[in-house]
């Protein structure tokens, strides 16, 4: 199972900033067996997808609309980012959930939408601070993978990475302990086997919320986390080189 080091920069980095950090992890040495995604604003694909030519680094969107084209001022489609080159797409992040409403029933019409166009959906699914406290979480986790990925086929299933990032933990600095998130990880990868026990073991599940170089090592570690999606660390060169490096180390 390849490991993937997934940076989300969010509504950080103008055009020169998204440059200058793809310049520095050009230099970076990525190790075999690991994978590392870069997602920058929408205005900066293009561009992203040029300045990464060459190296194994492959560019992510943050979002997409589900439909294919028409009256939706504002939004970029999943055949729009082909067309660029771009390789992967986040859906469901926590802050589309909460700042857009973004509904479950929405995110699997985009998952499907990305598919057809060849683009890997990055599929985040997290249980909210109360939904922990009153210990519903797995609840709230199969729920989420069930809506948005219940009628996919396993050839479809197959072409998908998923990322558990508790919501108490995104840009806090609390980490789900290595502990908790295997828990989750466990739990996702046993929802997977449902559909399909061989494809369930090739489908990466990425950990996000706060991780950072000083607790990558212990979360990348257990069976079910294959590596991680990641905010605050991401945008600084230091910290995501190093991530990369924690990486290789899993599989060696
Ligand atoms: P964080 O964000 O690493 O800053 O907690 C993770 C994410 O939102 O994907």
């Amino acid at each position: 199972m390849r490991t993937i080091v997934a940076g989300n920069w969010k509504m950080n980095k103008d055009r020169t900033a998204v440059m200058a950090m793809i310049a520095s992890l050009r230099n970076v040495t990525i190790p075999k067996d690991v994978e590392v995604i870069i997602a920058p604003a929408f205005p900066f694909l293009a561009q992203a997808v040029e300045a990464v030519e060459g190296t194994a680094i492959r560019i992510a969107s943050q979002n997409c609309h589900e439909a294919a084209s028409g009256a939706f001022t504002g939004e970029v489609s999943a055949g729009m980012l082909k067309s660029i080159g771009v390789n992967a797409c986040i859906v469901g992040h926590s802050e589309r959930r909460q700042f857009f409403n973004e509904t479950d029933a929405a995110i699997a019409s985009k998952i499907t939408a990305l598919l057809e166009h060849g683009i890997t959906p990055i599929y985040c699914c997290g249980e909210l601070k109360e939904e922990r406290l009153a210990n519903t979480h797995a609840e709230v986790i199969t729920r989420q993978m069930k809506t948005a990925l219940g009628a996919l086929d396993n050839e479809a299933l197959g072409r998908l990475v998923i990322a558990y990032e508790p919501v108490w933990a995104i840009g806090t600095g609390l980490t789900a302990t290595a502990a908790q998130a295997q828990e989750v990880h466990a739990l996702i990868r046993s929802l997977l086997r449902t559909h399909d026990e061989r494809i369930a073991e090739t489908i990466p599940v990425l950990y996000g919320g706060s991780c950072k170089p000083d607790n990558a090592a212990e979360l990348f570690a257990n069976p079910d986390v294959n590596g991680g999606l990641i905010g605050g660390a991401a945008l600084d060169a230091g910290q995501f080189s190093e991530l990369i490096r924690i990486a290789g180390k899993v599989n060696t």
